[in-house]
């Protein structure tokens, strides 16, 4: 008999672990969190939040979103990336970064209702625990995950109270290892993976000073800084890293992987900040230091049995593109929904195999994309002239050498113009954040092909109702003037038909289904005089089928099938749908 009994036992109270319990609660299910540790992240980590984790967060409530607001520091002062030999020195470039641009601003506008911003770990784990244990998740702080066992039936979990060093154990029907890049869950489950750990080395130096004076004029949340040293390790470049602006920051300067990690004490943690803000005698107040290693790691299985993992217990790679903590919460809105209705009986155990065949590539992408970050920083320091030597005159004299009046100096300059602005890829990739789409037993697309992507697929997001995609984001409105995103119509651990005028039998069929299957199956009719009204004809010119015709959109807001028109018997048409989809 185990101490303890729940439905989903989560260990980690990470991004991927409070938002997995958040959203489990938020749907009425039992469940449980530990941490081994007394409290959350004591350092802010990851700050990026994509609209799509925003989207995440709204779904949980409009409070939870708007709290997020709060304390996060807007998308006006998060873009101006720098380049740069110190914030006091000379400016090499700068390029519109994270939704800054103007023409980047209007593809997030018009992709999403909410808004990317940067908001530090230290302030969304709390966010995203609070959630979850104000709406019934039950959790232990200072106990520690040791070891599990499966049976047919469920998990029993052997955890360690660090307050008494007692054991204790858990017996759930589901475990969730969401316990981070060195996860015992997905060592003790079997866990399959491919690439590389600690291929750099890096470290990261919190610290407070006042920087309005380098700052202000250039709002940014990354200045990358340039200096000899600059391209060893780390995750490309020197960097100055807002935290709040603009009294403090976080400094992320590599080091040699091959040769043992530095004494990082606050003599050389000091010497460091002034360093690269350019002020020798910068007053400055040392927080913490800490040293890491660069990751080019992915998980090819994420579930074992009864097991599953998210977060980075999954994906391990460094934090360029701002989506580590991003994606583990967007792991977790997969899965969530899912657990959620196998528990209930309303799908089949099946439906929990999508789970790592929609998540493991997105790993795979996102490891990929962030690894590849690093090495395109590359073309800058060679355009620099700052690679044919380690003697800092020499390469200050290479640098210099783009201010000749030369033909050769002229195509240096435009180098590095080229080489800065390719960095897009890291920096504005809004089609890497938004446009993940799935194939899986949980998406039913009828033999529909995939659309080509117009764009750069890791440029721009591409709107598209095909089966798998993210529900595209329109505003519709009622009769009373209130707007809503199609978004918004959807979520909230429901099954969503969207349909038109002439799609009445959709709205039949899912009413009949809600009550045969034991759905919450909302059913919303968009069109003049209906429910809501497209009038600016955003959703006309997004949803790719007729006003007859049905958008099945699932609780992670991913549409699961689509029909062009009205069928001649829309209930049986729903119905495979749904059975096919779930599993049943
Ligand atoms: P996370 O590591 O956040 O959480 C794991 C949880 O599991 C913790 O609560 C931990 O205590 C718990 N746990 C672990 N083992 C356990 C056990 N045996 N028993 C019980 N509990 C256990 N990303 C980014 O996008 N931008 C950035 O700037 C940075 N910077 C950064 C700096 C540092 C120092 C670190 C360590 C990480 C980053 N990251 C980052 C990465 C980012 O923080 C990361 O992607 C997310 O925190 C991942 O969230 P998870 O919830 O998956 O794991």
């Amino acid at each position: 008999m185990a101490d303890i009994e729940t439905d989903v036992l989560i260990i980690g109270t990470g991004p991927a672990g409070s938002a997995c319990a958040a959203l489990l609660a938020t749907y009425g299910i039992d469940n449980m969190v530990i941490n081994r540790y007394r409290w959350l992240a004591n350092t802010p980590r990851a700050h990026i939040t994509n609209q799509r984790t925003m989207e995440v967060l709204r779904d949980l409530g409009r409070d939870v979103e708007d709290e997020a607001y709060i304390f996060a520091t807007h998308q006006d002062l998060m873009g101006e990336n720098v380049f740069c030999t110190s914030l006091a020195g000379e400016e090499i470039g700068r390029m519109k970064s994270w939704g800054r641009h103007p023409l980047s601003r209007a593809e997030h506008q018009l992709s999403s209702p909410s808004h990317m911003n940067d908001l530090p770990q230290t302030l969304m784990e709390p966010l995203l625990y609070k959630t979850a244990c104000s709406r019934g998740t039950q959790s232990r702080m200072s106990t520690e995950y040791i070891s599990h066992v499966q049976d047919a039936k469920g998990v029993t979990t052997t955890c360690r109270d660090r307050l008494t060093g007692k054991e204790l154990t858990v017996r759930s029907r589901y475990l969730v290892g969401a316990d981070g890049g060195n996860s015992k869950v997905a060592e003790d489950a079997g866990l399959t993976f491919e690439g590389k750990m600690g291929v750099g080395g890096s470290m990261n130096i919190l610290f407070k000073a006042d920087l309005t004076r380098y700052v202000a004029h250039r709002p940014s949340v990354l200045y990358w800084v340039v200096q000899p040293g600059a391209d060893v390790g780390g995750i490309g470049m020197g960097l100055v890293r807002m935290v709040r602006p603009w009294n403090e920051w976080l400094i992320v300067w590599g080091y040699d992987i091959n040769q043992p990690a530095p004494e990082v004490d606050t003599a050389f943690a000091t010497k460091v900040v002034r360093d690269l803000v350019g002020e020798p005698d910068l007053p400055v107040e040392i927080q913490s230091v800490s040293t890491w290693t660069v990751n080019n790691m992915y998980a090819t299985t994420m579930q074992n049995g009864r097991v599953f993992c998210m977060g980075d217990a999954t994906h391990r790679h460094p934090p360029s593109n701002g989506l580590g903590s991003n994606t583990s919460i967007q792991d977790a809105f997969n899965l969530a929904w899912k657990l959620a209705y196998v528990l209930e009986g309303k799908a089949g155990e099946a439906l929990l195999d999508s789970y790592q065949v929609e998540r493991a590539p997105i790993a795979k992408q996102i490891v990929t994309r962030a690894n590849k970050s690093i090495e395109e920083f590359g073309p800058i320091f060679k355009a620099l002239g700052l690679l044919d030597s380690i003697d800092p005159v020499k390469m200050q004299q290479n640098m210099d050498a783009r201010c000749d009046n030369t033909s050769a100096a002229e195509a240096q300059r435009q180098e590095i113009r080229a080489t800065i602005a390719a960095k897009v890829y890291e920096f504005d990739a809004h089609g890497v954040e938004m446009n993940q789409r799935y194939t899986s037993n949980a998406i039913l697309s009828d033999g529909q092909t995939e659309p080509p992507f117009e764009k750069d697929a890791e440029l721009h997001y591409h709107p598209t109702t095909w089966p798998g995609a993210r529900l595209p984001h329109a505003w519709v409105f009622g009769a009373d003037g209130t707007r809503v995103s199609t978004l918004d119509l959807c979520g909230k651990g429901r099954f969503t038909v969207l349909t038109g005028i002439g799609g009445n039998g959709w709205v039949e069929a899912a009413k009949a289904l809600s009550a045969e299957l034991g759905i919450d199956i909302r059913a919303h009719v968009i069109g003049p005089r209906q429910e809501w009204q497209d009038l600016t004809g955003d959703w006309a010119g997004q949803r790719e089928i007729r006003d007859s015709g049905l958008v099945l959109v699932r609780p992670d807001q991913h549409v699961c099938w689509r029909r062009e028109t009205l069928a001649a018997d829309p209930t049986a048409e729903l119905r495979r749908a749904l059975q096919s989809v779930l599993v049943l």
